[in-house]
């Protein structure tokens, strides 16, 4: 039972590490189920939603073991095909060991994770994907089941470069009898980071990064050592709080080959980003930055993740910037969080007009999802005096030491207890 006060106005200056990014760590550690020995992987940031994905190996039968950024998991005596309703109803990405398990054991019964704050989020497509690998799949009493003595390479074409569909059926497809063309998946870097952890396993996968996937299955994979990604969302968020405090930040430990979308709007907009070599750069905002029309799409497009935090942005730069947000249907909860703080914002349908103000003002708000809750950080060290923030689980779940990084960069946050439950 705790708020976040921050005590805004001041700029942002100083060094950020960029942690390991959840998403893709999601993903790998589902996939580590696939390889019958132990695969070490480095990076790993220390979240709550890795710490559920990593019980919900535990309960299907691997040794999951988590320590300064390593998680050692040996996935040996997988030995249970049913993951625990509670722990995958928690965080939607546990939905990701079902084609690993489906085939590695023949069968897999994982709860339907259900919707959330953005969207409806379906699962049709990982579902369709598994079918055309030659699975029974039926969804009953809240669980999907998928069945199949043994699977089978097919051509499947996505409907939506899905990111999760695509994750789910490439690590089903390493163990198919034969081989899988994914068409019109996902790009994302999160793709190509599991699929390069499915190679070192021994899988033979090709084509991760472009719209089109190939796989040849082999009969059997291994443990290996990977690596994860530079969270690429972490590291766009903090050169938003660099541009809305108009600072000066460096960044360390990130990937701008992943980010090439974000960087042309922050540069759009005005903001400087300086490489200094292959995995450090500086962001740096004058006052007076230029309004932009941003739209989310699919990756090598600007990210749907960072759209909160950018309309925080524009909403303290002088005149009219405008979003759509293409990927999910809900995904403007922040809204009217940000009016509370002096924003001038109006949505119609999938649209957001952003009326630009340099002046936020503190406010009590609440975080509805994880990059809503960022956004309303970030807009909270621009605004001036306090701002309060409930619903911290959310941002709890996608941002590693976020208060001792942004301190460390001269924010002020601090976090509070709260005797009355109502107004976490
Ligand atoms: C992943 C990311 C999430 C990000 C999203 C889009 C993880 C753990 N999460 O989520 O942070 O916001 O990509 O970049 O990696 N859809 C269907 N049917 C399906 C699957 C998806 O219609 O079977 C739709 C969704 O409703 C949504 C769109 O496709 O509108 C994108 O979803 P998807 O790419 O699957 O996102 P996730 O993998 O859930």
């Amino acid at each position: 039972m705790e708020r976040l006060l921050i005590e805004g106005g001041k700029p942002l200056t100083g060094t950020l590490r960029v942690s390991g990014a959840k998403n893709s760590a999601l993903a790998l550690i589902a996939g580590t189920l696939l390889g019958e020995g132990v695969t070490t992987l480095s990076n790993v940031p220390h979240l709550l939603d890795v710490k559920i994905i990593a019980e919900v190996l535990e309960s299907l039968g691997a040794k999951a073991t988590l320590s300064e950024g390593e998680l050692r998991v040996d996935a040996t005596n997988v030995n249970n095909h049913v993951a625990p309703y509670d722990l995958v109803t928690k965080m939607r990405a546990s939905f990701f060991v079902l084609g690993p398990i489906l085939a590695r054991m023949g069968k897999a019964k994982i709860p339907l994770p259900g919707g959330c704050a953005i969207g409806s989020r379906p699962v049709d497509l990982h579902l369709k994907g598994l079918r055309a690998l030659g699975a029974t799949v039926n969804i009953e009493h809240g669980f999907v089941e998928a069945i199949a003595e043994k699977l089978y390479g097919a051509n499947i074409y996505l409907d939506y470069p899905s990111v999760g569909a695509t994750e789910n059926i490439m690590m089903a497809a390493t163990l198919a009898d034969g081989q899988t063309v994914i068409e019109n998946c996902a790009q994302e870097p999160e793709i190509v980071d599991l699929a390069d952890m499915l190679n070192a396993m021994g899988a033979d996968v090709r084509g991760a990064g472009t719209e089109r996937i190939v796989i040849n299955g082999v009969p059997k994979l291994h443990g290996c050592d990977h690596e994860v990604i530079p969270d690429r969302i972490e590291a766009g968020t903090y050169m938003m709080a660099a541009a809305i405090t108009r600072g000066e930040l460096t960044l360390q430990k990130i990937r701008l080959d992943h980010m090439q979308a974000v960087v042309s709007k922050l540069t759009e907009m005005g903001v400087l980003i300086h490489p200094i070599d292959a995995n450090t750069c500086i962001v740096k905002a004058p006052e007076d930055l230029k309004p932009v029309d941003i739209r989310t799409l699919p990756y090598p497009g600007f990210p749907t993740d960072l759209q909160a935090p950018v309309m925080a942005l524009l909403a303290t730069i002088d005149g009219t910037s405008m979003i759509s947000e293409t990927v999910f249907e809900n995904r403007f909860l922040h809204v009217d969080e940000l009016l509370r703080m002096g924003a001038n914002i109006k949505t119609e349908g999938n649209a957001a007009v952003i009326q630009g103000t340099r002046r936020l003002t503190g406010a009590p708000v609440r975080a509805t999802d994880l990059r809503a809750g960022a956004a309303l950080i970030i807009a909270g060290m621009a605004a001036e005096g306090e701002t309060s923030i409930g619903g911290l689980h959310h941002i709890d779940r996608g941002y590693e030491n976020l208060e001792a990084k942004l301190n460390a960069a001269g924010g002020t946050l601090k976090r509070s207890q709260v005797a009355d439950p109502l107004l976490v």
